[in-house]
């Protein structure tokens, strides 16, 4: 599986032809980390964790170039429904076979960004790939639950503090989560939101048994 990281929590992933954007926050709709502009995108599936506009700015336009399947929670999927995209509906603790894989919608602890909605993050098996999004949350203790119901190959992390956990925090979900691979992002983007992705690095690796990989925009991961 490759993953490309395209900015702030952007990221896409393919493996054997499939093609899933998470969050999409591009260029033109004012990501400062992004790499690309949501023209130059290709998806088959789009991913939205919530609805604030770091995460979800620039769904719509992807997902009309590429007639890709939007698929969040149900309240923001029926406002991108509205909006003309093709949508699949979820909701927290469900699951779905798609003909990739597998989606589990998992907690996430934020705001959803749409009146009634409510926040998730998502694990995907990608043709065997099992990768985890965590989107925008707090640490939560079933983070350990989700690590045992699901092998994670790849966890992307959001580690900047402020709206979500901090590296202090991500490192108690690595903990949790036992995935191969943990990821950082969220951090970085604005001054609100630093953080030194090499010394949560080196914690994670001394004190867990995940590997860290620090990827900057425009940077891409085989797993
Ligand atoms: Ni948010
Ligand atoms: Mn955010």
């Amino acid at each position: 599986m490759k993953a490309e990281f395209l900015g702030h929590a952007t990221w896409f992933v393919e493996n054997q032809g499939t093609k899933i954007l998470f969050d999409p926050w591009l260029k033109d709709e004012g990501n400062p980390q992004a790499t690309k502009r949501a023209e130059e995108i290709e998806a088959d599936y789009i991913l939205v964790s919530h609805g604030h506009d770091d995460h979800a700015a620039s769904t719509l336009k992807v997902a009309r170039k590429n007639d890709a399947t939007v698929i969040a929670t149900f309240e923001l999927a029926n406002k991108f429904g509205a909006e003309g995209a093709k949508v699949h509906p979820m909701h927290v603790g469900g699951t779905y076979n798609f003909p990739f894989g597998r989606v589990r919608v998992t907690p996430a602890f934020h705001g959803s960004g749409v009146p009634g909605g409510h926040a998730c993050g998502f694990i995907i098996n990608l043709h065997g790939k099992v990768a985890y999004h965590a989107g925008d949350t707090s640490l939560f203790g079933d983070m350990k639950l989700l690590g045992e119901l699901e092998t994670i190959d790849v966890a992307f992390l959001p580690i900047g503090g402020n709206f979500t956990m901090d590296a202090d925090d991500a490192l108690q979900a690595a903990r949790l989560l036992g995935a191969r691979v943990v990821v950082p992002m969220h951090y970085g983007t604005f001054p609100i939101i630093p953080a030194d992705p090499r010394d949560f690095k080196r914690r994670v690796e001394s004190q867990t048994s995940s590997r860290v990989e620090i990827v900057t925009p425009g940077g891409v991961l085989e797993i």
